[in-house]
C-alpha cells in the first residue's frame, strides 16, 4: 500500500507514548514459555514480529492467552517448564522476525524436539550460520539450507557448556547461546566484540537464573529452571528514535516521547543526536522490567553538525542508522558511520537502500567499504521510494519526507506493521497538535 508522506509545514509538537519495546516483548514471551508457572505480561507490543513469537511458543506447547490491554497486549503464558516443549505438528513460521528465529534456535537446541523454522522472503535471505556455528560448539544439531539460511531444522539433543567468542556483535546470537546454555551441562560463556543490547542478561535473573557479566562477556550455568514472573514492557527506543530525529530537523518542533526504555545499549542514537548539537532533555522515570526508563524531549536545533559514529558505538544504534542518515542530510559537514556492514543483512540491504533512497531525494550519500557517508546540509525533493518491505526504512523515509519539498511517496508502507502499526497516526497527530497549540 503506497503512502504519500507529507512535508511538514509547521513543527511537530506534543507528547507521544511509543509502543512497547519489541526486543523485550519477544524475550518476555519466550522466557515465560520456558518457565514453570503462569506469567502475566502487561503492555506487550502488538505487532507482526511479536505475534510470530506468540504463535511459535503456542505451537510448541505453552498456553497463551492474549487480550487487549490499556497499552499493547496483556499476555498470560503458562510455560512448559521442566517437561519441555512438544514437537509442533508443522513448521514454525517466524515471519519477518530474525529475533524469533535466532532465539528459538538457541532455546530449543537442548530439548528433545525436532522443529523446522521458516520465514518470509526477507528472513529467508538472512544468515543463520552466525547462530548455528556457535550453537554447534555446544553440541547442537542444526541443519540450515546450503546457503546457511532458513529453513532451519533443530534436532534437539544434549548440550554441553562452552566458551563462545562471537565475531559479530549480535544480541540475537548472544541470546541464542545463553538460552542454549540454560539446557547445557555446566557453564556457558559468550563474549562479543562490542556490547550489544543486553535485555537477555537483564531479564534472566528476574526469571530466577543467575547471569555473571563483565563488559563484553556473559555466563550462565545449566541446567537452569526458569520461574514465571509478572512484568510490564517499557516503550521502544527504536520507535522513539523516529520522532526524536524528526523533531531535531523540522523547524519549530518540540516533542516529548514518554515512558521509553533508556537502556544504554539501546540509546546510542540519543548520544549521536546530542553530539550533532540536538537539544535533548531526559527526565528519568521508574525502572520497568529491569530497564531504566524516562521521558525524552527533543527540540528543533538550527545548525546541526555532522559527526563520526565509531564502530564500537554501532551495536547500540544498529536499528537507528537509517534514521540517523536522514538527520545527517540536514547537518553541516560529512557524517561517517564506520563499519556498518551489518546493515547489509538486516530486513533488507539497508546500506544500499539508504544510499539509493536518500540519493533519490537529492541527498549526498555514499558507501566506502563498510562505511556509510552522508554530506549535508542539502535540500531534499519529492520522489517515490520503496520501503522494500522493511519497517525501519518506511519510517525513516517518512521522516525524510517532513523536510523534503513536496513530500515523498512510499511504496509498501504497511511494512511498519512489523514493529509500529500506529506510526503514521502518531506522526500525523504530532503534526496536527502543532496546528492546534503551536501557533497560539
Ligand atoms: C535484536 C537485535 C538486533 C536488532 C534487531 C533486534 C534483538 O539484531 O537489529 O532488530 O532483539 O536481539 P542483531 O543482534 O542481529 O544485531
Amino acid at each position: 500500500m503506497p503512502f504519500c508522506a507529507p512535508s511538514a509545514t509547521k513543527g511537530l509538537s506534543g507528547e507521544v507514548r511509543v509502543p512497547a519495546d519489541k526486543s523485550i516483548s519477544h524475550r518476555l514471551v519466550l522466557f515465560s514459555a520456558l518457565a514453570q508457572g503462569l506469567s502475566h505480561l502487561r503492555g506487550v507490543l502488538d505487532c507482526a514480529d511479536v505475534r510470530s513469537t506468540l504463535a511459535a511458543v503456542h505451537a510448541l506447547g505453552a498456553t497463551v492467552h492474549v487480550s487487549r490491554g490499556a497499552c499493547g497486549l496483556d499476555v498470560d503464558v503458562t510455560g512448559w517448564g521442566p517437561s519441555g516443549p512438544s514437537s509442533p505438528p508443522g513448521q514454525i513460521d517466524c515471519g519477518n522476525s530474525g529475533t524469533t528465529a535466532r532465539l528459538l534456535a538457541g532455546a530449543l537446541a537442548g530439548y528433545d524436539v525436532v522443529v523446522t523454522l521458516v520465514g518470509d522472503e526477507s528472513l529467508s535471505r538472512r544468515p543463520m550460520s552466525r547462530v548455528t556455528g556457535p550453537l554447534s560448539a555446544m553440541g547442537a544439531h542444526l541443519v540450515a539450507s546450503a546457503q546457511g539460511t532458513l529453513p532451519l531444522t533443530i534436532e534437539g539433543t544434549r548440550l554441553h557448556g562452552a566458551h563462545v567468542d562471537l565475531n559479530v556483535a549480535s544480541a540475537q546470537v548472544k541470546s541464542a547461546v545463553l538460552l542454549a546454555g540454560l539446557r547445557a551441562e555446566g557453564r556457558t560463556t559468550v563474549c562479543e566484540p562490542a556490547p550489544s543490547r543486553d535485555h537477555t542478561e537483564r531479564m534472566l535473573p528476574a526469571f530466577g537464573v543467575e547471569v555473571i557479566r563483565d563488559a563484553t562477556c556473559a555466563s550462565v550455568t545449566g541446567p537452569a529452571l526458569l520461574h514465571a514472573i509478572d512484568a510490564a514492557v517499557p516503550g521502544d527506543p527504536s520507535s522513539a528514535a523516529f520522532f526524536a530525529g524528526a523533531a531535531a530537523i523540522v523547524p519549530r518542533s518540540d516533542v516529548v516521547i514518554s515512558g521509553v526504555s533508556l537502556n544504554p545499549t539501546r540509546t546510542g542514537f540519543l548520544r549521536v543526536l546530542e553530539r550533532m548539537g540536538a537539544h535533548i532533555e531526559v527526565t528519568p522515570g521508574e525502572d520497568t522490567c529491569g530497564e531504566p526508563t524516562g521521558d525524552v524531549r527533543v527540540l528543533f536545533t538550527d545548525g546541526l553538525r555532522a559527526t563520526d559514529v565509531e564502530p564500537e558505538e554501532v551495536p547500540a544504534l544498529i536499528d537507528e542508522v537509517p534514521l540517523l542518515a536522514v538527520v545527517a542530510t540536514q547537518a553541516t559537514g560529512v557524517s561517517r558511520f564506520r563499519r556498518v556492514g551489518e546493515l547489509r543483512v538486516k530486513e533488507s540491504d539497508r546500506l544500499r537502500a539508504i544510499v539509493e533512497g536518500l540519493g533519490a531525494l537529492g541527498a549526498h550519500v555514499w558507501v566506502e567499504g563498510d562505511d556509510l557517508l552522508v554530506s549535508g546540509p542539502g535540500a531534499l525533493h519529492a520522489a517515490s521510494l520503496d520501503s522494500l518491505g522493511d519497517h525501519r526504512l518506511a519510517m525513516a523515509y517518512a521522516v525524510a519526507a517532513l523536510v523534503a519539498e513536496g513530500g515523498v511517496r512510499i511504496e509498501r508502507m504497511e511494512a511498519i506493521d512489523v514493529s509500529y502499526p500506529g506510526f503514521v497516526g502518531d506522526l500525523m497527530r504530532l503534526m496536527a497538535d502543532h496546528e492546534v497549540h503551536g501557533d497560539a
